[in-house]
């Protein structure tokens, strides 16, 4: 596994990591000793970037991640985010804390659930309006200092207020939405991570799945499935969604690729500081997305994509009003 610089951070990481929100909920069921397996096979093939939040699952993913980790000396890098405080357990509707207090408490919880001593990354995972990013980077400075966390960075931060962050201490990451059919972070921040020498972590890299091809109907979806809530997974915007992603899948089949590792090597090839985080549930979709690091695609199938799945080309939004809290690209 080829490996990328996290920007700032003291440390590099395999140049795709592993994305753990669907092994706790928003996908359908979930079955612990499977994702375990999944976790293992994803060390065995280099991956030691491992993706989680203090949301996912109400705590369930950091845990689940602490028995993946704990009793072993894997040497493993752990990203998790602080933030979006929900009103229920389990449910969608959430509020937003970036405050300094309850950034201190959200690290000592989350440091306790995942049993470690220090957190690789940090993200805040929704701007929160009320809270000056400039407080809120120094609060995370202090972390630092307090040698509670080794590096941190922000989810779906504008380029605005990334520059202000930059200007109070060094940022890691940033961890956006990127892929095929989600190019908003082109227009200004990835150049600003770029320019501030920032890591760019590409979450749901595969469209939520919809990349792969594996879809082609929402009833093929569980009936729990959070997605079935996503405009983009709405009926009326479903089979456009199919049809506009459908060239991922010919061109795979051209080159004796998976559409993953397409979708992936598409990213990849963007920019040298772009981090995909695929999830999966599955070691045979985890082996995939693994061999799509050395996957090199000519210019001419990246033109071929680019027009193909022009930015702004998905139809429906990619979150609904409710998602859409805190996110400000
Ligand atoms: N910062 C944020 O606000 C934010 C938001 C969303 C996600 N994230 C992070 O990003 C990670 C990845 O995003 P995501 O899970 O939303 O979306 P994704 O990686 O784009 O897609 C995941 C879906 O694709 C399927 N899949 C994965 N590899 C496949 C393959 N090779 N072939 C066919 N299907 C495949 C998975 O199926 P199975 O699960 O059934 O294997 C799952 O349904 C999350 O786990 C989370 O850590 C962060």
């Amino acid at each position: 596994m080829n490996r990328r610089q996290l920007g700032t951070a003291p440390f590099d990481v395999s140049a795709i990591g592993l994305g753990c929100m669907g092994m706790s909920e928003f996908y359908g069921p979930t079955n612990d000793d499977e994702s375990l397996e999944v976790l293992h096979a994803a060390a065995d093939l280099g991956i030691d970037f491992f993706d989680t939040s203090d949301m996912y699952g109400s705590g369930h993913n950091e845990k689940l991640l602490a028995k993946f980790t704990s009793g072993s000396d894997l040497p493993v890098r752990i990203a998790t985010k602080f933030g979006i405080v929900r009103q229920q357990s389990g449910g969608y509707a959430r509020g937003l804390n970036n405050s300094k207090g309850y950034m201190k408490k959200a690290c000592e919880a989350s440091l306790r659930r995942l049993k470690r001593d220090v957190i690789d990354l940090y993200y805040v995972h929704r701007i929160d309006p009320q809270a000056p990013i400039e407080e809120t980077t120094g609060a995370l400075a202090e972390l630092v200092e307090e040698g509670k966390i080794l590096s941190f960075g922000y989810s779906e931060i504008s380029s605005e207020n990334l520059e202000r962050a930059c200007a109070v201490h060094p940022v890691a990451a940033v961890q956006s939405e990127y892929s095929l059919w989600t190019r908003d972070a082109e227009k200004s921040v990835l150049p600003c991570c770029e320019k501030h020498n920032v890591a760019f972590v590409a979450y749901s890299p595969l469209g939520r799945g919809m990349l792969t091809g594996a879809y082609k109907t929402p009833g093929e979806l569980h009936q729990e499935d959070a997605r079935h809530n996503l405009p983009r997974f709405h009926p009326e915007n479903f089979s456009e969604n199919v049809n506009l992603v459908s060239v991922v899948a010919d061109i795979s089949n051209r080159l004796d690729l998976k559409p993953a590792q397409v979708a992936l090597a598409w990213l990849m090839s963007q920019k040298a500081n772009i981090i995909p985080i695929p999830g999966t549930r599955h070691i045979q979709y985890l082996t995939e997305n693994a061999e799509a690091a050395s996957v090199k695609l000519d210019q001419q199938i990246l033109d071929e994509l680019d027009r193909a799945i022009p930015p702004g080309a998905a139809r429906g939004e990619r979150y609904t009003e409710e998602g859409f809290k805190g996110v400000q690209m």
